[in-house]
C-alpha cells in the first residue's frame, strides 16, 4: 500500500532537478561529461537530469541490484556493466537514492579503478540516518526519512516505478 499524500510532488522533484542541472552545468563549464545511470531506479531522474544539463553529455548505464523487495541484501550484483571507455574522462554517476551506501561505494570503487579524470556523484534522495559506508556525494536532491519510498523510478518488487511523484510505501496488504 502506498500512502495517499506524496512525500515529494512531481513539481517539487522537477524544481530540484532543474537546480541540480544548473549547478552541474556551471561546475562542468567547458568540459564534457559521461553520465552513468544506475538502473533501474535512476531511469526517470537520469532522463530528466541529462535533458536539463547544458554541457555535452555521453550516456552510459549499469544495471545493479542489492535489494530484495524492501530489504537490502548487502550484496551488490552487477547485471550489466558500462560500455564506454572511462579513462581520462569526467564521470558523473547518477543514482536514485543512497541508503546504506554499500551499492554506491562498490560502484564508485569500480569506476575509480578505470582511471577517470574525475568522478562525481549525483543522487536524488538521501536516507542519511541509514548510512553504513561513507560515500562522498557531490549533488544531492532531498534528504528523506528512514521510510521505504517508491515512485519516480523507485520500486517495491519492481512495481510503482512509473508514479510521477515519490510516496511512502507501507507494506503489502
Ligand atoms: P544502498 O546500497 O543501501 O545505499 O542501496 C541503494 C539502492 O537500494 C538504491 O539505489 C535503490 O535502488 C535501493 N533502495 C534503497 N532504499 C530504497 C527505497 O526506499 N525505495 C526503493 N529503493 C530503495
Ligand atoms: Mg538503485
Amino acid at each position: 500500500m502506498i500512502t495517499g499524500k506524496p512525500l515529494l510532488t512531481s513539481e517539487q522533484i522537477h524544481k530540484k532537478v532543474a537546480e541540480l542541472a544548473d549547478r552541474i552545468s556551471q561546475d562542468y563549464h567547458a568540459k564534457e561529461i559521461i553520465a552513468v545511470g544506475i538502473l533501474k531506479g535512476s531511469f526517470m531522474f537520469f532522463a530528466d537530469l541529462v535533458r536539463a544539463i547544458k554541457v555535452p553529455v555521453t550516456v552510459d548505464f549499469m544495471v545493479v541490484s542489492s535489494y530484495l523487495k524492501d530489504t537490502s541484501t548487502g550484496e551488490v550484483k552487477i547485471h550489466c556493466d558500462m560500455k564506454e571507455e572511462l579513462s581520462g574522462k569526467h564521470i558523473l554517476l547518477i543514482d536514485d537514492i543512497i541508503d546504506t551506501g554499500i551499492s554506491l561505494n562498490y560502484i564508485r570503487e569500480r569506476i575509480i579503478s578505470r582511471m577517470p579524470a574525475s568522478l562525481k556523484i549525483c543522487i536524488l534522495l538521501d536516507k542519511k540516518n541509514r548510512r553504513i559506508v561513507d560515500v562522498p556525494v557531490d549533488y544531492r536532491g532531498f534528504e528523506v526519512p528512514d521510510e521505504f519510498v517508491v515512485g519516480y523510478g523507485l520500486d517495491y518488487d519492481n512495481k510503482y516505478r512509473n508514479l510521477p511523484h515519490i510516496a511512502i510505501f507501507k507494506g503489502e496488504v
